[in-house]
């Protein structure tokens, strides 16, 4: 069963197991380490529990029998403080190691790290890159170039990380360990991969009622599909290209959905829920929750509570046809 757990999680993207970045792997290390430790630990004291049992039982031919007792031995006390002490100490030099070759990024001469500053909403995911020619906003789903293409540069990924609300924790397990994302408060994260894939993560830190589900995707690709994800995403808002998606476009700019969200190149300029404006470019919904298709975001927009209850938007009660409207036009926005 615990192998199945190790395959599904491997399986899933999210196992501790699979590191594919030197933090996560540092991390791993650690793991086994302190595992195996205690596991010699526990050996040892099996196996002189199941020695002096077998030793010292009673017999039949001697009821009354005992095995010596000792008080107060000097070397035994002395020798059962001490094992314990040194092998806490082993594992806070382990750790304090583990610390300080995962705390700072290697940046090689003539690498430009990518840099994303990461925010956490209840109960979303809001990350923005500073590029050259502007700021990109996107939400949930990461994207990163992978490091060292073809034994070039390394690029590794610095994250910076506030929060929005109450304390969130970024947590991607192959990627790197777990960090917070406390109010007031700036902690930084690195990490870097050769390996193109979708790791998944989410929050590690009770945050309210979706805590469980606030789920992120880190989409690590060729430097070419980065960039082409990036240059998409630095678009303002695809215009209409007829009438349904024009109406479309009215009907949401006359909501107040536009109090909450942005799509740049229109009136739209809401900061406190996800940016749309290239909503299609992402596979998920309700930060990684469902599948970003028409039903879903039809049931999204009609009344997000079903789909995750608790979330802080509300159902804005728009009639089924001003619902269609709505949800074609955020179909267009790729
Ligand atoms: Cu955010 Cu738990």
């Amino acid at each position: 069963m615990g192998c199945s757990l190790v395959h599904f999680a491997v399986q899933n993207g999210t196992s501790i197991f699979a590191p594919v970045s030197p933090p996560a792997d540092q991390i791993r290390q650690l793991f086994f380490l302190v595992v195996a430790v205690c596991a010699g630990i526990l050996f040892i004291v099996e196996a002189v529990l199941i020695y002096s049992l077998l030793r010292f039982r009673r017999k039949p031919s001697d009821p009354t029998s005992e095995p010596p007792q000792v008080y107060g031995s000097m070397p035994i006390e002395i020798a059962w403080t001490t094992a314990p002490a040194l092998i806490v100490f082993l594992f806070v030099l382990a750790l304090f190691r583990t610390e300080s070759n995962i705390r700072v990024p290697p940046i090689p001469e003539g690498s430009e790290p990518v840099h994303v500053t990461v925010i956490g909403h209840q109960w979303w995911w809001e990350f923005h890159y500073e590029t050259e020619d502007g700021k990109v906003i996107t939400a949930n789903e990461l994207h990163l170039p992978i490091s060292d293409p073809d034994g070039g540069t390394q690029r590794p990924v610095i994250l910076t990380l506030q929060s929005a609300d109450v304390c969130h924790s970024f947590w991607v397990p192959r990627l790197a360990g777990k960090i917070d994302l406390i109010p007031g408060r700036t902690n930084t994260l690195w990490f870097q991969t050769q390996q193109p894939g979708t790791y998944l993560g989410q929050c590690a830190e009770f945050c309210g009622v979706q805590h469980a589900n606030m789920l992120l995707r880190v989409v690590v690709e060729s430097p070419e599909e980065f960039r082409r994800w990036l240059d998409n995403e630095r678009k303002p808002a695809r215009e209409p290209s007829n009438d349904t998606l024009r109406k479309g476009r009215t009907t949401f700019l006359n909501t107040s959905c536009v109090n909450c969200h942005r799509i740049r190149g229109t009136t739209a300029d809401g900061a406190f829920g996800p940016d749309l404006t290239h909503l299609m470019a992402r596979k998920t919904l309700a930060s990684g929750m469902v599948e970003n298709d028409r039903a879903q975001l039809r049931q999204w927009v009609d009344d997000p509570q079903v789909t995750k209850p608790g979330c802080l938007m509300p159902a804005m009660k728009l009639s089924p046809t001003e619902i269609d409207l709505v949800v074609e036009y955020l179909r267009s926005l790729e």
